[in-house]
């Protein structure tokens, strides 16, 4: 099935699709372990950083071979494309789905290089993600969010035409130096107000349960996991290693594969409203 429909179908029942990024071999294969095991569909992305690392071919290889080999059903995506370029490549080596994220620019600037991105992911079917709103980077202060007005998320969405839209209502990317606020009032305001487009949560690294969970019942489907993979699967290897000597990594590097299939199973009950 498309992504887009599945979105669609899924918002609908009000339940969410876990995207979360993965690294190597690895973590994508802990991630997929969960989704396995609880017969959920996921969303594999990839950062600019994790496509450098791996290699573009090889990134894209590993996560549809993955998807095959664990029978999940998945979508590959780009996560936070920077430029039309970027899409551009990600476009040529088989994604499913690419996010031009323009969340930094004036609002008009961020309009237009998302219509690129649309008029350029049609010829491929490929679904479209962009943020408005800012959504604070790692690293970066929550000063520098800015929530996302329901008046201009309707005008984006009617001039783009982009599938789905990622918005700031009180997340950020890594995790927290205070327990985040989700703004569900202004979530609401935003489904109200936009039609036909998907929404997506950044940041849920960190989020409590019960507010993923509110997200979620009041119109958010995509859910994006990062730093708590990346957290877990360095935090476990760290642990083996000042324990043992063993330098055969196929033995090691199993059990920081499972505490991530122990993370994202957990997730995906969540998302999955179970
Ligand atoms: P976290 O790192 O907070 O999980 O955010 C992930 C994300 O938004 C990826 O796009
Ligand atoms: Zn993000
Ligand atoms: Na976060």
């Amino acid at each position: 099935m498309k992504l887009k429909e599945k979105l669609s179908s899924l918002t609908d029942k009000k339940i969410g699709l876990l995207a979360t990024n993965y690294y190597n071999l690895e973590t994508l294969h802990g991630v997929l372990g969960a989704a396995q095991h609880s017969g959920d569909p996921i969303i594999l992305q990839l950062t600019q950083s994790s496509i450098d690392y791996m290699g573009l071919d090889s990134a894209v290889a590993l996560g549809r071979e993955g998807l095959k080999q664990f029978g999940v059903e998945g979508w590959i995506h780009l996560d936070h494309g920077s430029s039309v370029e970027l899409a551009q490549r990600c476009l040529d080596a088989g994604f499913d789905s690419v996010m031009i994220d323009g969340s930094e620019l004036p609002f008009g600037e961020n309009m237009k290089l998302t219509q690129e991105v649309v008029k350029r992911a049609a010829s491929y079917g490929a679904h479209v993600e962009a943020e408005l709103g800012f959504v604070a980077k790692l690293g970066q202060s929550h000063a520098h969010s800015g929530f996302t007005q329901p008046h201009e998320a309707r005008q984006f969405v009617e001039e783009t035409g982009v599938d789905a839209l990622a918005i700031s209502i009180g997340t950020a990317h890594g995790f927290y130096k205070e327990e985040p606020k989700l703004q569900i009032d202004l979530l609401q305001a935003i489904v109200a107000e936009v039609q036909d487009a998907t929404f997506v949560l950044h940041g849920s690294s960190g989020v409590p349960e019960s507010q993923l969970r509110a997200a979620i019942q009041n119109g958010i489907c995509k859910v994006n996991l990062a730093t708590e993979i990346k957290n877990i699967f360095m935090k476990t290897l760290q642990d083996i290693l000042t324990q043992n000597e063993e330098i055969d990594l196929r033995k090691v590097f199993p059990k920081a594969t499972n505490a991530v299939t122990e993370l994202v199973k957990g997730k995906l009950d969540i998302v999955n409203n179970r």
